[in-house]
């Protein structure tokens, strides 16, 4: 049998025109920085260290105390099967228990305050979930115009890129030593915040490791409500502090609640994680609560979006909530290094004892300089400051003459480091 020739199934026919241009991306990307690693490999990339010693990471906030044993129990007991089954995206009942009671014995709430199915959500470490609350709560418009989403400056990238990619406009509010390293709430103008969908804020904060007290929160959640936005507290450094526990945004909004009944947790999301707490970074596994309305939304928006923690992922994160003991001596630990950088750093470079966190916020002149010396001589990387604000209108860079230094290793090579830096830097 014979085909007949059907020109649409010709070989010889017009050649595919191969677009001379990429595809168009998001272009909001390109508002954005390089990540603070990139533009640190790019700072060091021509600059050998002189010593021939092992180089020491100071610039990334990753525990390196060995996680609690509980985790490598929990885990080694789950059941094979458990791996084979998709994790929901609200997590276990068991999950949301452990996160509850944790929250009820830290902050004193009572047991009603945050709800232990319809208020709280596993996150893959709040980095995914601080960056999907921007989409989630960035309408098309506010107030008529384009939303702003407002960041302390100094701040974590993660927040800068979700604004961006969600729509909104990123707005800084200077949290320098004027302000006492916490964005001033009484200078946003109400023009701003009426087109605010959210605001960020983080205690203990990174870089600077301050704590906000309890009536700065209350004003932080008093705004939300006024105005309409929601409030994202990234309190993941919650359980590393110096003197005192930090108080918790709940906190805030029950003593609140003391004052004005019936608004309990609304427009307030707290996000909270094992990655510091627990030394478990690698489990990646924090979690959302707070708001029930936001809760639902967010359940429903995360049902595209959310990848999960499987099953053993949760058993063992419900466990290590529910235990504090390793907390303590995880605490201690810290403050044994926080001591050791005092020795050797007290009376330079503007240091003080961070509240909370494990970074040092070091005012050293040139951050990058700095960066650059402490590589060069000493193997030694930490991160300039500036690679965690953004510049003012002025062109000014509040973050430039300060480095950030992570405090995440042994007390003995934490002390070293210390001398090590006060030696290069004289
Ligand atoms: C301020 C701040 N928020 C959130 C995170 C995210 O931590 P994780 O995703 O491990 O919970 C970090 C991690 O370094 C951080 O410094």
């Amino acid at each position: 049998m014979k085909l007949a020739a059907d020109p649409r199934l010709s070989v010889t026919a017009t050649p595919v025109t191969v677009p001379a241009r990429a595809p168009i991306l998001n272009d909001r990307l390109d508002t954005l920085s390089d990540y603070p690693f990139s533009r640190l490999r790019t700072l060091l990339a021509d600059v050998t260290p002189r010593s021939n010693g092992a180089p020491l990471m100071l610039s990334i906030g990753e525990p390196q105390h060995e996680p609690p044993a509980l985790l490598g129990q929990v885990l080694a007991a789950a059941p094979l099967a458990d791996w084979s089954k998709y994790p929901p995206t609200n997590g276990t009942a068991a999950f949301r228990a452990a996160v509850h009671g944790w929250l009820c014995r830290r902050y004193g709430l009572p047991a009603d305050f945050v709800d232990a199915d319809e208020g709280i959500l596993p996150a893959t470490g709040t980095r995914e979930a601080l960056f999907q609350v921007a989409l989630l709560a960035t309408p098309q418009q506010k107030d008529g115009r384009r939303p702003a989403v407002l960041i302390p400056n100094p701040f974590y990238a993660v927040y800068e890129g979700a604004a961006a990619l969600a729509g909104a406009e990123p707005v800084f509010m200077p949290a320098t030593r004027e302000t006492g390293f916490l964005p001033d709430l009484d200078a946003l103008s109400p023009d701003l915040l009426a087109r605010t969908a959210l605001m960020y804020l983080c205690t203990p904060s990174n870089p600077q490791g301050v704590v906000a007290d309890l009536a700065y929160l209350k004003k932080a959640i008093a705004l939300a409500r006024a105005h309409g936005f929601v409030l994202a507290m990234d309190e993941c450094y919650s359980e590393l502090w110096d003197k005192a526990p930090p108080p918790g945004a709940f906190q805030a909004a029950l003593a609140l609640e003391a004052e004005k009944p019936g608004q309990g947790t609304a427009n307030l999301l707290v996000f909270n994680s094992l990655s510091k707490r627990s030394s478990a970074a690698g489990l990646r596994s924090g979690f959302i609560a707070g708001d029930p309305a936001l809760i639902r939304a967010f359940t429903h928006m995360r049902s595209y979006a959310l990848a999960g923690n499987a099953l053993p992922a949760l058993a063992a994160a419900a466990a290590l909530w529910g235990d504090d003991t390793h907390v303590e001596e995880n605490r201690n630990l810290y403050r044994l290094k926080i001591d050791a950088a005092e020795a050797a750093l007290g009376g330079r470079y503007g240091f003080y004892r961070p509240a909370g966190g494990f970074f040092l916020w070091l005012e050293v002149g040139d951050g990058e300089a700095a960066t650059r010396a402490l590589w060069r001589e000493a193997g030694l990387r930490v991160l300039p400051g500036a690679y965690f604000t953004r510049s003012a209108a002025d062109g000014g860079n509040a973050g430039q003459p300060f480095i950030r230094v992570a405090l995440v290793h042994d007390t003995e090579t934490v002390a070293r480091a210390c001398e090590t830096i006060a030696r290069v830097l004289g």
